[in-house]
């Protein structure tokens, strides 16, 4: 079956612009996600930056003061990566705001391309801290290999106005990213639920953020694409 579909010429009613709370609260609850992430890595690029000379070296920062530019750009690109992009998917801000989604995705895509490709930059030649093995480090380079690829197929998709397989692309890329926010809650469950930690609660923690955060993308892109209804929705710029 061909998925394609091109930009239709169809003025949008006010009503279809109107954003209903069902997206306001997906909006709402991507920010929210985020927030921990975000928060953390401003304290740590303000560390880096303004507080060089105050910080303490510990083994937990130590890399970091090493070979600071590395998580400094990390930072940076994921926290306007993961914020911009809080507000790309709900269709009433694509239609009331066409020329915005539009000069945020140009935006949110090197944005998201820096996040990745520093992630990998980091996972490989930063020292693991204690917790950390080859199990995560593996993680790491898939997750942030198929992001990047992910961003480049949406990249793709736009130029060749392929608008479904754009928007599946683009969940996709925007989910592995925000793999960082549900590990704060694979985090919090695990230590409510097992109470362990060390490199065997590392793995588990992160590794069921990412996987938690692809199995709703994929659920997300097959509803779409089944649903011709849906489809249309999301298609819509
Ligand atoms: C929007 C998404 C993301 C956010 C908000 C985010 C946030 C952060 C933050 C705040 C840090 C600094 C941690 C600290 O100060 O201890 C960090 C480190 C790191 N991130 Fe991300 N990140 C994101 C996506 C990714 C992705 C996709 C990868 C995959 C390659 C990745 C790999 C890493 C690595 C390897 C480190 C260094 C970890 C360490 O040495 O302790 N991140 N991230």
């Amino acid at each position: 079956m061909n998925h394609d579909t091109t930009q239709p010429a169809v003025r949008p009613t006010r009503g279809q612009t109107q954003p209903s709370r069902m997206e306001w609260l997906v909006t709402f609850g991507l920010i929210l996600l985020a927030v921990i992430p975000v928060l953390a890595g401003m304290v740590r690029v303000g560390q880096l930056t303004i507080g060089l000379d105050t910080t303490p070296v510990t083994p937990e920062n130590a890399r970091f003061v090493a070979s600071p530019l590395p998580v400094i750009l990390h930072i940076l690109g994921s926290t306007v990566y993961a914020l911009l992009g809080a507000f790309q998917f709900a269709p009433s801000f694509r239609l009331r705001y066409p020329r915005w989604h539009r000069r945020a995705g140009w935006l949110l895509v090197p944005a998201g391309l820096v996040a990745a490709l520093s992630g990998l930059w980091m996972a490989h030649f930063y020292p693991w801290p204690a917790g950390d093995g080859e199990l995560l480090y593996a993680m790491r380079l898939i997750v942030g290999f198929m992001m990047t690829l992910s961003l480049i197929q949406a990249v793709v998709a736009v130029r060749q106005r392929k608008f479904a397989q754009h928007g599946a692309w683009m969940v996709r890329a925007y989910a592995l990213g925000m793999g960082a926010g549900t590990q704060v809650l694979t985090q919090i469950i695990w230590m409510v639920l097992v109470g362990t930690s060390g490199e065997f609660a590392r793995n588990m923690v992160m590794g069921s953020g990412w996987l938690i955060n692809l199995l709703i993308a994929e659920w997300i892109i097959s509803r779409r694409l089944t649903n011709p209804q849906r489809r249309a929705k999301a298609t819509r710029t």
